[in-house]
């Protein structure tokens, strides 16, 4: 008789970085007898892959832990461990807060998790938040091959140097590494074999990256144009970037590789150089102008995505009111904005802060001006024929859902299945998805 499997409850928090290790720590435990579940209540082992870019973030991870004690008490096998950067922030200190967790797993530790998993249930200390030597990639178990859904993340270059005043990144996720180019391109054939047709290259600064290949180094650019030829794969993205490191080559690849989907996250946080300055986010608002300028040169017909803060320590109306011009002039399909959050040991959490009814204000103008612009440009697609991989069936018989190339939502109803790639003309654009007939 064979054993029933361990059951292994995984719940992501944060960026999508998080959602690709997540998916890799679900495959490091598999190797362990682990098969994944969706209840907590059945799970032999609980992670959470905890997120630390803002307060809330990192809190809802204490009160999540906090519903687990009546699983603990049922269940005196189950063991609990918090993943993440949020643990890799915190450390020692979650044991404390929170002593029903058993074990504690920094982001680069990931490939250690099965023996750390061992420790807690000999009853050890479980926890390793180190940067250790080794790429944690390079020793996790190469990825499993059962077929997978069209679409895929894989992580090409993590961490950051940039050093941005209000960010954690650069303290849990490391100095800024770049995955080797062999590495990169066998985990893309795999995931091509398994049925994937569209690839998403992760980075916390994707387009910083510098992959070794022997003596020399690849850009980003170069990457995508080798992933390209790969027989299969139709669709490739990449996320997120800074506007320090579009280089030449990269923008061109946004005219002259076909495959690279017409859509960019290009953050720039504000729009007052003062601000950006004491951001230190390298460049002025005109830069960033001229940059996304040249970027529609090579693809007039780019979405620009970006992400916002408003409520930076010292940000003036009339700061704020930069930003909100900066936007105007973009003009973005697609937006993330927050409200500046203090983050421990980051330069920025020791300035003066903004009055928070001020700052909530602000947020809300801008969210009001970002969500027109969205709905415009999604608007504006109507009429017009965008290719959409099919991702999914929706919710009514006989419709699918998958995204445009701009990766806007689009719902049609078609005899269609996931991983097909089709031709849709845009009839309706709902505020958050787009409606279409198959060309
Ligand atoms: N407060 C608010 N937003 C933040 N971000 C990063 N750090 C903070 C912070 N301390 C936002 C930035 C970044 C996105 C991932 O999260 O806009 O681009
Ligand atoms: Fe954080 Fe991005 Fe700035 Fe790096 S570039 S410090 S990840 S906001």
């Amino acid at each position: 008789m064979t054993e029933a499997p361990k059951k292994l409850y995984i719940k992501t928090y944060g960026c999508q970085m998080n959602v690709y290790d997540s998916e890799r720590m679900a495959e490091a435990m598999g190797g362990q007898g682990y098969a994944q579940t969706d209840r907590p209540e059945d799970a032999d082992l609980i992670l959470l892959n905890t997120c630390h870019i803002r307060e809330k973030a990192a809190e809802k991870v204490y009160s999540e832990l906090g519903r687990y004690k009546g699983l603990k008490a049922a269940n005196p096998d189950l063991k609990i461990g918090v993943a993440g950067c949020v643990a890799q922030a915190e450390g020692e200190e979650i044991l404390r807060r929170q002593p029903l967790v058993d074990l504690v797993v920094g982001p680069q530790s990931y490939h250690r998790l099965p023996e750390l998993e061992a420790r807690a249930r000999g009853g050890k200390s479980a926890i390793d938040t180190e940067f250790p030597e080794e790429m944690k990639f390079d020793h996790l178990p190469a990825r499993p091959k059962p077929k997978r859904g069209p679409t895929a993340f894989l992580t090409v270059q993590e961490g950051c140097d940039k050093f941005c005043a209000f960010c954690v990144v650069p303290y849990t996720r490391g100095a800024e590494v770049s995955r080797p180019v062999a590495r990169v391109l066998k985990e893309a054939e795999g995931l091509v074999e398994q049925g994937v047709r569209e690839i998403t290259l992760l980075g916390q600064n994707v387009n910083a990256y510098h992959g070794a290949d022997g003596a020399d180094s690849w850009g980003l650019a170069r990457l995508i144009r080798r992933l390209a030829e790969i027989d299969g794969l139709e669709r490739i993205r990449f996320t997120t970037s800074h506007p320090r490191d579009m280089d030449d080559d990269l923008i061109a690849a946004h005219g002259d590789c076909e495959k690279l989907m017409p859509y960019l996250h290009l953050p720039v946080q504000s729009g007052s150089d003062r601000i950006l300055k004491r951001m230190n986010r390298g460049h002025t608002a005109e830069e960033y102008i001229r940059l996304v300028d040249r970027i529609r040169s090579a693809r007039p017909d780019i979405l620009m995505s970006g992400d916002f803060i408003v409520g930076f320590p010292e940000e003036t109306e009339e700061d704020f009111r930069a930003t909100l011009a900066l936007v105007e002039e973009i003009g973005y399909g697609q937006c993330y904005s927050f409200k500046y959050s203090a983050r421990p040991g980051t330069p920025a959490a020791e300035r003066p802060v903004v009055d928070p009814a001020k700052a909530d204000d602000r947020l809300q103008r801008l969210q009001t001006l970002l969500t027109a612009q969205q709905r415009a440009v999604q608007d504006s697609m109507v009429g017009r024929t965008v290719g959409v991989l099919v991702e999914k069936s929706g919710r009514l018989p006989g419709q699918v859902v998958g995204k445009s190339d701009h990766l806007h939502a689009v719902h049609l109803t078609a005899n269609l299945s996931p991983g097909d790639l089709v031709d849709v003309r845009i009839t309706e654009s709902a505020p958050n998805s787009l409606a279409g007939i198959l060309v």
